[in-house]
């Protein structure tokens, strides 16, 4: 009698250790269906930018878009996106910002090693995409 309750729970073991294996598998690979470069998030862009938020997407579709995606989005496997809620301003303040310009940052909250100093901006610049970064996150309902 003994031996046959073991049967039964090896067996039940098996099931659970084989529909475990299955469904991690399976959200490994939605995970990886994302391309090399695809946009992280999908950002909604307000209808209206304000004149400095505008200055400010000029500034960053040259110095920030290569990592940080179109509209702040994200692009896999190279840079996380902005517009999202580890950026709020309560985590991340305008500090924040211009000192990831001016010293670069470690990486400590994505996988996709430092970013480096942006050479080439003045505070004036870096306020100018703050004002565009923070209008997209408004815009996403972050702020
Ligand atoms: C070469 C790629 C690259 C470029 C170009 C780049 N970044 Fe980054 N940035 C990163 C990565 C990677 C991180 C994430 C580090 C981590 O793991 O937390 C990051 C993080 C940040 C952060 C978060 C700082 C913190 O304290 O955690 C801010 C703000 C930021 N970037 C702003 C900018 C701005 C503004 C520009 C353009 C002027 C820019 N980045 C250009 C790669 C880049």
């Amino acid at each position: 009698m003994k031996s046959v309750n073991i049967g039964i729970l090896l067996c039940l073991l098996t099931v659970a250790t084989a529909s475990f294996l299955v469904f991690s598998k399976n959200t490994t690979d939605t995970a990886t269906e994302l391309q090399v470069g695809e946009p992280i998030e999908s950002v909604l862009v307000p209808d209206q930018i304000s004149d400095l938020g505008l200055l400010g997407k000029n500034i960053f579709d040259l110095k920030c878009q290569s990592c940080h995606g179109i509209n702040a989005a994200g692009r896999h496997e190279i840079g996380p996106p902005l517009v999202h809620k580890i950026y709020e301003p309560s985590h991340h303040s305008d500090q924040s910002f211009y000192r990831a310009v001016a010293l670069g940052v470690r990486s400590h909250h994505w996988p996709f090693g430092n970013m480096a100093a942006v050479e080439g901006l003045t505070k004036g610049d870096v306020k100018a995409i703050i004002s565009y970064v923070r209008e997209l996150q408004r815009e996403n309902g972050i702020l």
